[in-house]
C-alpha cells in the first residue's frame, strides 16, 4: 500500500536580499514516509522549516528540488485535494462572516449541498466546542476561538489525511485537551494526521512517530519508544511537615532539596535511592509525603539535546 505522505529530497530555497538575491535554504533534502493511520509529529525550533514543509505539501509553495506525494499521488492532484484537510499556522478568515457562514462556504466548496451542509457545519462546530458561538461574527472571536474555527474548517470534508501547523497554538488547557481528543478520535477512525508542534507533551501523548528538524535538516526521526529510552533518571519526592533535623537528613541523601510554597519541599533523589525505604525511615518523624514520581527521559530532554547538538552555541564572546 502506498504511504499516506511521502517526500523525497524535498528542498526549498528562498531568494533573500534585494539587489543581489542569494538562495536561503529553508528546507534541505527532506525524505519522509508516513503510513496511513499514523499520527506523525513534525517538531523543531522556530525557523526550522516546519511551515515551509507544510506549505510545500499544500502547494502554497513550490519545491526547488525533490518531490512530494499524498495518498500515492503527486501533491496538487485534484482527487487528492478532496481528501485532505489543512490548518495553517495563523489562519486568517474573512471576519465579517459568522462561524456558521464561513464553514458553510467551505462545505459548499467541497461540493456538499442542502441538509448535508447544515449537518456537517453543526458537527464540526460542536466538535470544536463552538456550538454556542456559531452565529457570532469571526471578528469578535479570540485567537484561540479562531484557531478552533480553523480546525473545524480543516475537518469539514472528513479528510483522510489532515495537515495541522501548530494546532495547539493559542489554545487554553481545555482547548488543547479538546484538540488532543479530536486527534485521538481521528486516529481511531483511520485518519492520517501530520502536525507540527513546539508543545512536546502533546507530541508525546499523540504521536506514533516524530521527526525533528533543525535549520532545514531532519536530525532525527522514528518511534518515540525507540528515540526515548524511558530510562529512570531519578525520583521527585514532595514532602511537608519537615523539621530542620529531617531537612538536614534529606539534604544528605538527595541530589537536591528545593523549598516549595506552603512549607513543602521537593526532594530530587537518584534512581537507586529506594524512596519507599527512605519514607519508612522518615515517617516516624512526622514527615508527610505529598507525592512521589519517577522521573524518566522525556521528549523535551531529547529535543533539547538534539537541537543543541545540531546547532552548537557560538563559542567565545559573552
Ligand atoms: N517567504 C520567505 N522568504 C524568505 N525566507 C523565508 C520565507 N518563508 C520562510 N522563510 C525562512 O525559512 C526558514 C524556515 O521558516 P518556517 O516558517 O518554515 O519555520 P518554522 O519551523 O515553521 O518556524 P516556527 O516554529 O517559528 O513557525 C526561516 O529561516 C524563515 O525565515
Ligand atoms: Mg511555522
Amino acid at each position: 500500500m502506498a504511504a499516506a505522505i511521502e517526500t523525497e529530497h524535498l528542498t526549498k530555497d528562498f531568494p533573500v536580499g534585494f539587489w543581489r538575491p542569494r538562495p536561503y535554504r529553508a528546507l534541505d533534502d527532506l525524505t519522509l514516509q508516513i503510513e496511513a493511520g499514523e499520527v506523525f509529529g513534525f517538531l523543531g525550533p522556530n525557523g526550522a522549516g516546519k511551515s515551509t514543509t507544510l506549505k510545500l505539501l499544500m502547494q502554497l509553495l513550490f519545491a526547488t528540488r525533490g518531490t512530494a506525494r499524498i495518498l500515492g499521488r503527486p501533491v496538487g492532484d485534484v482527487s487528492v485535494r478532496r481528501r485532505i484537510g489543512f490548518l495553517a499556522e495563523n489562519p486568517y478568515f474573512y471576519d465579517y462572516l459568522t462561524a456558521e457562514e464561513l464553514l458553510s462556504y467551505f462545505a459548499k466548496l467541497f461540493g456538499y449541498r442542502g441538509a448535508d451542509v447544515t449537518t456537517r457545519v453543526s458537527r464540526v462546530l460542536d466538535d470544536a466546542g463552538l456550538g454556542a458561538e456559531r452565529r457570532k461574527r469571526l471578528r469578535q472571536f479570540s485567537k484561540g476561538m479562531l484557531q478552533r474555527v480553523g480546525l473545524a474548517q480543516a475537518l469539514i470534508n472528513d479528510p483522510d489525511v489532515l495537515f495541522l501547523d501548530e494546532p495547539m497554538s493559542g489554545l487554553d488547557p481545555l482547548g488543547r485537551r479538546r484538540v488532543r481528543d479530536q486527534i485521538l478520535g481521528l486516529r481511531a477512525r483511520g485518519c492520517t494526521v501530520f502536525f507540527s508542534s513546539h508543545i512536546l507533551s502533546d507530541a508525546e501523548a499523540l504521536c506514533s512517530r516524530v521527526a525533528i528538524v533543525v535549520r532545514g535538516r531532519m536530525v532525527a526521526s522514528g518511534k518515540l519508544t525507540d528515540i526515548l529510552s524511558f530510562g529512570l533518571k531519578g525520583w521527585e519526592l514532595v514532602v511537608a511537615n519537615v523539621t530542620d533535623e529531617v531537612r538536614a537528613e534529606l539534604e544528605k541523601r538527595a541530589r537536591q532539596v528545593t523549598p516549595l510554597a506552603h512549607g513543602r519541599f521537593m526532594v530530587d533523589l537518584s534512581p537507586d535511592a529506594d524512596p519507599p525505604r527512605l519514607m519508612h525511615e522518615l515517617g516516624g518523624r512526622g514527615i508527610e509525603v505529598v507525592s512521589l514520581n519517577p522521573v524518566r527521559d522525556t521528549l523535551e530532554d531529547y529535543f533539547v539535546q538534539t537541537v543543541a547538538a545540531a546547532a552548537p552555541r557560538p563559542t567565545g564572546g559573552v
